[in-house]
């Protein structure tokens, strides 16, 4: 099949005048794309890479691709990861992972977890702010976690995001108002363990297509593949960066990575955690692969609660979380990037 890689490199990104450093952080590297690349190729395709800009217009016309693999994190806007697919189902040519809307969702943190919430699926309480000097409604209580809406990669994440008063509350969002311009996403600071849950498929049973309201209710999974949890592990990190999977650990340090794979849990937590993936997955609308970010609260009993919902997860092999769980769970690089096309290719019946 001839597959077209699509994805944004941090040296095609565009420079701006006064752009914060860490603007490019979630965008790929040659490497990345090197390895895709091979691996498409091993899987038996032909493949070339396209920038995922507005160029797309005139290369994919010329590429004449089956299949996209789309990897774009996109530039501009509160849109930014849909408007590839947007081109892409404007063009109608096919591609993997999740769709405008559910990227469109997932880059917005407070709008996620509305959505969370409605399917009662447990997220830490939360307050939006637009300006500095917002009340803070009574229920929230701190210590809180103060992040950008719609970012990733770690990006405004740091030591400093755990708030404890009312004056560390206004100079944090002082801070991410400076620097992002966009609102601030206040939370329930979740103290305890780090963990995410890697899920590539498509959920095929009727049954699965709701989330069972009744907790007795049989919980099918069928058509998902759980990678193995990963656990970031905090205590190998300095102090400084306060338990909090920063920018710093995730960007700075990222070769360095410490976790613990499969993450020491307990059989009746792991399956706890992959049906909250699971159910993620399902009522965001996601496709062929996800990876969902939780907390465990040190002070309940280590209830799990969900962070966020990543459609596009980091493919850097070796240390992307996605990929150092499909190497746990016996999958190599190639495997997982082929698992992902094939997904693809399935939903589309290009085969
Ligand atoms: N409510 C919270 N309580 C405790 N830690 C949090 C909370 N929200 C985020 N974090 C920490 O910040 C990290 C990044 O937050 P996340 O929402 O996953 O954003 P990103 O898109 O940057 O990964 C998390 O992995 C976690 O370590
Ligand atoms: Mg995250």
């Amino acid at each position: 099949m001839r597959v077209a890689l699509l994805a944004n490199l941090k040296k095609n990104a565009p420079t701006l005048p006064g752009e914060s450093p860490d603007r490019w952080d979630d965008l790929d590297s040659e490497e990345t794309i090197q390895s895709i690349m091979q691996a498409i190729a091993a899987g038996g395709h032909d493949v070339t890479f396209l920038e995922g800009n507005a160029s797309l217009f005139e290369t994919l016309p010329r590429a004449k691709p089956d299949i996209c693999f789309n990897l774009c994190e996109g530039h501009f806007g509160d849109g930014r990861e849909a408007h590839v697919p947007a081109i892409l189902e404007m063009l109608r040519i096919p591609y993997t992972g999740s769709q405008v809307l559910t990227l469109a969702l997932a880059l917005d943190k407070p709008m996620t977890k509305r959505v969370l919430t409605y399917h009662d699926l447990p997220t830490p309480p939360f307050q939006v702010f637009e300006r500095v000097s917002e009340p803070l409604n009574s229920q929230m209580e701190y210590p809180l976690f103060v992040k950008p809406s719609r970012e990733g990669t770690g990006m405004g994440v740091s030591a400093e995001s755990i708030v404890r008063d009312d004056a560390q509350l206004r100079t944090q969002l002082r801070r991410l108002f400076e620097r992002y311009d966009q609102p601030a996403l206040v939370e329930r600071y979740i103290e305890g363990r780090e963990v995410t849950v890697g899920l590539v498929g498509n959920l095929r049973s009727p049954v699965a297509w709701r989330v069972p309201d009744d907790e007795e209710a049989p919980r099918i999974l069928k058509g998902l593949h759980f990678l193995p949890a990963l656990e970031v592990d905090m205590t190998a990190y300095p102090v400084e960066e306060a338990g909090i999977y920063t920018s710093r650990i995730k960007v700075e340090m990222a070769h360095e990575f410490h976790y613990l794979c499969p993450a020491p849990l307990a059989d009746d937590q792991i399956d706890e955690l992959n049906w909250l993936a699971a159910a993620v997955f399902r009522v965001t609308g996601c496709l062929d692969v996800a990876r969902v970010d939780f907390r465990l609260d040190a002070h309940d009993g280590d209830r799990p609660y969900i962070l966020e919902v990543n459609p596009l997860p980091g493919l850097n092999p070796g240390y992307s979380d996605l990929c150092i769980e499909a190497a746990a769970g016996g999958w190599s690089y190639e495997d997982l990037i082929n698992e992902i096309l094939n997904l693809a290719i399935e939903r589309y019946e290009l085969e």
